[in-house]
């Protein structure tokens, strides 16, 4: 980590955390470790991040744990853990923090990552998926990681997509010669996985294969049709891609990610999806869930560096080492006051405590010693102030031209 990065980090959890706040959703926090058995069963057994990516290890007690690849399945252990199912409903929820997946690092893929993720429990109203998406935009903007390319389908039940994997399946065995080999040996456990290949035979395969979203159910068009009316009302442009294919098992009907255009390989800044049957799998009653996680490490990347922000609307300089005390106290009182306050802590010269106010931007200079004298940064003017009662004063004058 860099310095500035954290500032930067929080900057983004902020924006978060306003533009899901607004939308009734309730910071969260689950462990960063738990039963490996939650991840193998949610996640999904046939996926990368299962069978590759997990931090697994055992406990003094002999119990196999695994640092958290990602937080919905967590989430909704909690929600049947907690009973949340008794609580209005949907529940929103969301949380932020350290996610670990034991990937080949690269630009934008590390093996600890942050995620902010946000999730609606209890509910399969379309609006849950459109306003999901719509919050994950408006952070995505907010953040000068745009532009996006938002790409959505849906996946329909896991009826339809048993189906639908059988006849693909029969597909894909027909044109056997021109798949790579890991397609190939996965063709049986995760077929969709082709949609996913850089592989050129591949490719030129799936390009003519079926599609899953020629294949759903009624009430499953209607509902994505919904997503997309919504989403067309809010202005905000997709592309339908059936060949969209993420890389956990729990989805259902919607699935969606957001692409940055300024990211080379790694390029998803965040997605998600529905996930109608992970609650009851995970041993509740059948729940509907919809939600998303960005990685907050390809936001920054993607953002541009914005100008560095002053630290401080106040610089309190020490003109003799007998005013320290004084000035400590004034550092304080203005503090008291709401004001972005720093004082000399360096030992510098007056010259140089002048150009360290400049550096961290204050617009004021409070100088202590045998009197108090507030200077106006900009104006350069210096006005003696008699008491710190009257500095405070005197500060806000200079804040307020
Ligand atoms: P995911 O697509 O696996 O979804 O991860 C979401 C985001 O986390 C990615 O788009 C990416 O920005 C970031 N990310 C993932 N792996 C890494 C990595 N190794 N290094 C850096 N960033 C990474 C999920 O995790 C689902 N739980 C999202 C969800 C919530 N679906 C429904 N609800």
């Amino acid at each position: 980590m860099q310095p500035g990065d954290a500032r930067r980090r929080l900057r983004l959890l902020r924006i978060a955390e306003d533009v899901l706040g607004r939308a009734g959703y309730e910071p969260f926090e689950t462990p960063v470790f738990e039963d490996t058995e939650l991840f193998a069963r949610g996640v999904g057994e046939s996926t990368d991040i299962v069978q590759k990516e997990m931090f697994t290890f055992e406990d003094k007690a002999g119990r196999s744990l695994t640092l958290r690849p990602e937080a919905t399945a967590a989430i909704c252990r909690s929600y049947v853990e907690h009973g949340m199912h008794k609580l209005p409903q949907p529940v929103k929820l969301w949380t932020a923090g350290p996610f670990f997946r034991h990937e080949a690092p690269q630009a934008g893929r590390f093996r600890q990552f942050t995620q902010v993720d946000a999730e609606a429990l209890g509910s399969d109203d379309p609006s849950l998926d459109a306003e999901l998406i719509v919050m994950l935009a408006d952070i995505i903007e907010r953040a000068g990681a745009g532009p996006a390319r938002l790409r959505i389908s849906s996946l329909g039940t896991p009826a339809t997509r048993a189906r639908y994997i059988e006849e693909l399946k029969g597909y894909l065995r027909e044109h056997e010669a021109d798949l790579s080999e890991e397609v190939r040996a996965r063709l049986d456990q995760n077929p969709l996985r082709a949609f996913d290949a850089d592989h050129e035979g591949t490719q030129r395969v799936v390009a003519e294969a079926p599609k899953l979203l020629d294949r759903l159910a009624p009430e499953d068009r209607e509902h994505f049709e919904a997503v997309l009316g919504l989403l067309e009302a809010a202005g905000l442009a997709y592309e339908v891609d059936p060949t969209l294919v993420r890389g956990i098992d729990y989805y259902t009907r919607t699935v969606f990610e957001f692409e940055s255009e300024r990211l080379g390989a790694q390029a998803a800044l965040g997605g998600g999806g529905r996930y109608d049957g992970l609650i009851e799998q995970l041993g509740g009653q059948p729940t509907p869930g919809v939600g998303w996680a960005l990685g907050v490490e390809r936001m920054l990347l993607a953002a541009e560096d914005e100008a560095e922000a002053p630290s401080a609307d106040v610089f309190v300089a020490v003109a003799t080492p007998d005013a320290a005390r004084d000035a400590f106290l004034l550092t304080e009182r203005l503090r008291g006051a709401g004001l972005r306050t720093e004082m000399e802590q360096a030992g510098r010269s007056m010259k140089g405590q002048l150009k360290q106010a400049n550096r961290v931007g204050a617009r004021a200079t409070v100088i202590v010693g045998d009197g108090i004298e507030v200077k106006d940064m900009d104006g350069g003017d210096q006005r003696p102030a008699g008491d710190a009662a009257r500095a405070v004063q005197l500060v806000y004058e200079v804040l307020e031209r």
